[in-house]
């Protein structure tokens, strides 16, 4: 059936996720336990099989929460589930028969671009493009195609199971339709969307990556330990994690990544000292101790 784009919002029924890493098998998950059809889409027959993982790992927790001890309903809760779900290698083709395509593969601007090029050109006219990226600019992204009106940014946080946030990203050239459309989406997901205008960091991480920054400023220069910041700000300011911890959650190569692109060139931030890279961090890194997914970060995980 052919959708004017007016009609969008009502319209979304298939959903393609580009990228089955933890993001997007996250956003594939949620997506297909609130009744969307979804496509789950990456490079090779392995990388959907580690999506799947995360996705039948977190619905094992979804499940027994739900279903406290009856394994007879959580079997069946995860299977209705995945009955919502496909798999492809073919963005292209997924792309075709999809009301809202959500890109969520590596962030590299040059990647995301030809990523787009290819699927305006597959896609149908109603087809509505939207970015998970945390640190790229949604309108660089967006110029890639045709249809910069119906491109916006849909910004979910880690683990996206659990989180109850969406940041939704205009750019000067989404339109409203689109911006509704996004909204509603995220709403059937029942999660909560924000609006945010096309910035670096948009509202969550242009506050959190400065606060972890001057975390690991305040241990360099010896005025308490790691352990005592991070207990600090779970019990004196409420937060689950402490900026420590949520580094490791995060991965050190990904918060690196997000200030050397915002010092180097982000609108505003630019050689800003709020963002100026760490060398503690940058030392981790190239250490090759990235968090949790490594075992060792600010702290080791590898017991
Ligand atoms: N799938 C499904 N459910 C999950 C889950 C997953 N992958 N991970 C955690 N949960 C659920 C648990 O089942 C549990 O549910 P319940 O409270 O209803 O029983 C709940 O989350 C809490 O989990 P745990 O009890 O296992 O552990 P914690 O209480 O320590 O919570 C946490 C874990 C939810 C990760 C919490 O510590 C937290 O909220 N941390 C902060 C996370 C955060 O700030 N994320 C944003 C990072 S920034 C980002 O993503 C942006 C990016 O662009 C960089």
């Amino acid at each position: 059936a052919a959708f004017s784009t007016s009609s969008a919002a009502a319209a979304i029924k298939n959903v393609t996720v580009v990228g089955g890493g933890l993001m997007g098998a996250g956003i594939v998950q949620v997506a297909a336990q609130s009744g969307y059809k979804v496509t789950m889409v990456d490079v090779s027959p392995d990388s959907l099989d580690k999506g799947r993982k995360i996705i039948s790992s977190s619905l094992a927790r979804v499940a027994k929460k739900k279903h406290a001890d009856d394994q007879a309903a959580q079997k069946a809760f995860v299977d209705k589930v995945f009955d919502n779900i496909a798999t492809s290698t073919d963005a292209a083709a997924a792309a075709a028969s999809a009301d809202l395509v959500i890109e969520a593969i590596v962030e590299n601007l040059a990647t995301k671009q030809k990523l787009f090029a290819a699927l305006d050109t597959a896609a149908p006219a109603h087809t509505i493009f939207a970015s998970n990226t945390s640190s790229l600019p949604i309108g660089d992204i967006a110029s890639a195609t045709k249809r910069g009106d119906r491109f916006g940014g849909l910004h979910f946080f880690n683990p996206v199971p659990q989180m109850k946030l969406v940041e939704i990203i205009r750019t000067k050239d989404t339109s409203d339709s689109t911006f509704a459309a996004l909204t509603d989406f995220t709403k059937a997901l029942s999660k909560s969307p924000v609006s945010c205008k096309d910035t670096p960091g948009f509202i969550v991480n242009r506050l959190l990556v400065p606060y972890m920054l001057e975390a690991v400023r305040l241990v360099e220069r010896g005025e308490a330990t790691k352990e005592d910041v991070d207990l600090a700000m779970k019990l004196g300011a409420g937060y689950p994690m402490g900026p420590f911890e949520l580094m490791d959650y995060v991965g050190l190569d990904t918060v690196k990544f997000i200030t050397d692109g915002w010092y180097e060139g982000g609108v505003g931030l630019k050689g800003e000292k709020l963002v100026e890279p760490s060398e503690t961090i940058n030392e981790l890194v190239k250490n090759k101790a990235l968090g949790r997914k490594s075992g060792k970060g600010f702290y080791d995980y590898s017991k």
